[in-house]
């Protein structure tokens, strides 16, 4: 079991000024930053870190909402990271997520969910390695 996992806060949640108030949530469950930064996908970009749902219905508007505004990224570090990071983001759909989750609080629909946090030790290392170099992780 790894101890990292790999997040971004979205579009809608950055345009709603909600990323200091996500960062103070994912600060105060435990999760330690090993790497961060603001910055906006293009279109390619967005298609290529969701290349596995290339094949959905909803892809198409998944590029284009992910390509549209500022997010961050990070490397997050706590014991049982992935699973723990699920549980305090809540479910992808957030009319579905627990009281008091990221989600819950802040999403507005399963396609704007305000976070995306890695499934599985494999994808978080997949994730992170999209956006970090070796020299932007510590
Ligand atoms: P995320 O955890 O980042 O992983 C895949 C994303 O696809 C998911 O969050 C949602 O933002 C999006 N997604 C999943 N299901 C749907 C859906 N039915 N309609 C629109 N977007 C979706």
């Amino acid at each position: 079991m790894s101890n990292r996992t790999f997040t971004m806060i979205k579009p809608d949640a950055t345009s709603k000024a909600y990323t200091g108030a996500i960062l103070n949530q994912i600060l105060e469950a435990g999760f330690t930053i090993k790497a961060m930064k603001w910055t906006r996908l293009t279109p390619e970009q967005a298609g290529q870190f969701y290349d596995i749902h290339r094949e959905r219905p909803f892809f198409g508007e998944l590029v284009d909402f992910m390509s549209s505004g500022p997010i961050v990224a990070a490397i997050l570090e706590k014991e049982n990271a992935v699973a723990d990071f699920r549980t305090l983001i809540g479910a992808t759909n957030p009319a579905q997520a627990a009281e008091g989750t990221i989600r819950k609080k802040y999403a507005a629909s399963v396609g704007e969910n305000a976070v995306h946090g890695s499934d599985s030790d494999e994808n978080a290392q997949i994730e992170g390695s999209f956006f970090f170099s070796g020299l932007e992780r510590f």
